[in-house]
């Protein structure tokens, strides 16, 4: 299994010469690949001890870039630091249909009443 690393420790690796980012809740130390980063050092040193992930899908990063990334990883955030999303679509779609059902139940049963 590999090594699990709490946000916590992460933070504290924000720094120019000791630099860790998560992305897709991999932690990678890109210390060394900063100065050899093509998008720049700024653009990794504004994820500096943090979560990137959005920032580097927004990019739009080669696979040579996901490629090498593997060089860098060290091991994976902790379970417990995971956000767990919340499926917004999902709730905001039973609420739709709930409500769908019960306005249709109201109408069948007036319209029902009418006769
Ligand atoms: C270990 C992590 C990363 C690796 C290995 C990596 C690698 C690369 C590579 C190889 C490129 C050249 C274009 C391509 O092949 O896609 C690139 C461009 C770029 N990267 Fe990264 N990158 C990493 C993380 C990030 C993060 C976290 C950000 C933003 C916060 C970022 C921002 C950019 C930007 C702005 C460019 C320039 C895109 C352009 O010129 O159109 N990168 N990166």
């Amino acid at each position: 299994m590999s090594k699990e690393i709490t946000l916590a420790t992460v933070k504290e690796h924000n720094k120019s010469n000791d630099l860790w980012i998560i992305i897709e809740n991999k932690v990678y130390d890109v210390t060394k690949f900063l100065n050899e980063h093509p998008g720049g050092e700024d653009s990794l040193l504004s994820v500096a001890g943090r979560d990137g992930t959005k920032d580097f899908i927004d990019v739009g990063h080669s696979q040579d870039a996901r490629n090498m990334m593997k060089k860098y990883y060290i091991g994976d955030l902790a379970a417990s630091d995971i956000k767990k999303k919340v499926p917004l679509k999902e709730i905001g779609l039973a609420v739709g249909a709930i409500f769908l059902g019960i306005t249709l139940v109201y109408l069948l049963k007036r319209g029902l009443a009418k006769n």
